[in-house]
């Protein structure tokens, strides 16, 4: 039977001040952590079924392409840790080679893993699961019944590039550190490429992206009681080759003054909203980032076009 861990609880006056002061800040700006609210992950599954958005494609390519090698590296009978689970789909599509021995799939809230994760217990009922519901972009401990040894973090979908380059480095420390030498890192990252490809990708013909971006302003309203008028709001995305990442805006189409409940903020025509940076590597740099952060024996597939890499590395011996 499978277990499920609820660690973290939302913090309503923490999600008020914490949107409040991006809000209020000279270049306004939130996480894109509230760009998912039920509909935004509906809308985000839609963005991966689009022609320009090539990531969620490359990356089954490329587990399907070298299936073999990436078992061989990873070993089997582990425990499988996986960050951001949601629907379980990208780990069960790689329990028939890895054969994991626990999986442990981690997402904010339990709830969103619920159903795939009773559907999977009844698929593969030899294998323990354990379901935790905590916000692992911050430090967290795992179960007690999470053995230290044999751990793999399982860490799909390029969302590293969603942290800064530094915020990257201590989040990837605190995995090193925490799977031991003994265990290991599953990762993908999204490479550098020609702008042109970039640039639709992250603002796609059909208006999908668009829709997945102004929808956090429904989400805004919700949870600070605010009256952003979304048609008021263009999307904008882009690719800003000195950063190395893709930008989303949210951009006013005319002078404007949005209120909430106990504050306002007036924007000028063109002013933005910063919603999201998508960090893009090179090979090097993201192996060298992997090495800074404790990481060894880093092994790397791409897919032809060089365009999205999945690497798997070795943790830290305790005590280095
Ligand atoms: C979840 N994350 C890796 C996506 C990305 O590509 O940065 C989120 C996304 N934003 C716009 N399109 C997709």
């Amino acid at each position: 039977m499978a277990q499920f861990i609820q660690r973290s609880h939302e913090d309503k006056s923490g999600i008020r001040d914490e949107l409040i002061s991006g809000l209020l800040a000279t270049q306004a700006t939130t996480s894109p952590k509230y760009l998912y609210d039920a509909l935004g992950s509906k809308l985000f599954e839609a963005i991966c079924e689009l022609p320009e958005y090539y990531p969620t494609r490359t990356e089954t390519a490329i587990f399907d392409a070298h299936a073999d090698e990436i078992t061989a590296s990873v070993g089997s009978g582990r425990t499988m840790i996986d960050l951001g689970a949601g629907n379980c789909a990208k780990a069960a599509r790689l329990f028939p080679v890895i054969q994991p021995a626990h999986y442990v799939p981690v997402d904010i809230s339990v709830d969103f893993l619920r159903d795939s994760v009773e559907t999977l217990q009844q698929r593969f009922p030899a294998m323990e699961i354990t379901a935790l519901g905590v916000d692992f972009s911050r430090p967290f401990a795992l179960p007690e019944n999470v053995q230290p040894q044999q751990r793999l973090f399982f860490y799909p979908g390029s969302s590293i590039g969603n942290f800064t380059p530094a915020e990257a480095r201590a989040f990837l420390r605190g995995l090193a550190a925490s799977c031991g030498a003994d265990g290991g890192l599953l990762i993908s990252v999204d490479l550098v490429k020609a702008s042109d490809v970039l640039d639709a990708a992250y603002d796609d013909a059909l208006g999908v992206t668009a829709a997945f971006n102004l929808n956090l302003l429904n989400h805004i309203n919700r949870e600070l009681d605010a009256d952003f008028d979304i048609r008021q709001w263009r999307h904008v995305g882009f690719f800003n080759p000195a950063l190395s990442r893709v930008e989303m805006h949210l951009e006013a189409r005319t002078a404007l003054t949005v209120k909430w409940r106990g504050g306002k903020r007036d924007f000028t025509a063109g002013e933005r909203i910063h919603t999201e940076s998508s960090y893009k590597y090179t090979q090097p740099q993201f192996v060298a980032l992997l090495e800074e952060s404790g990481f060894t024996g880093v092994r790397v597939w791409t897919d032809p076009r060089g365009w999205f890499m999945v690497c798997h590395a070795r943790g830290q011996r305790k005590g280095d």
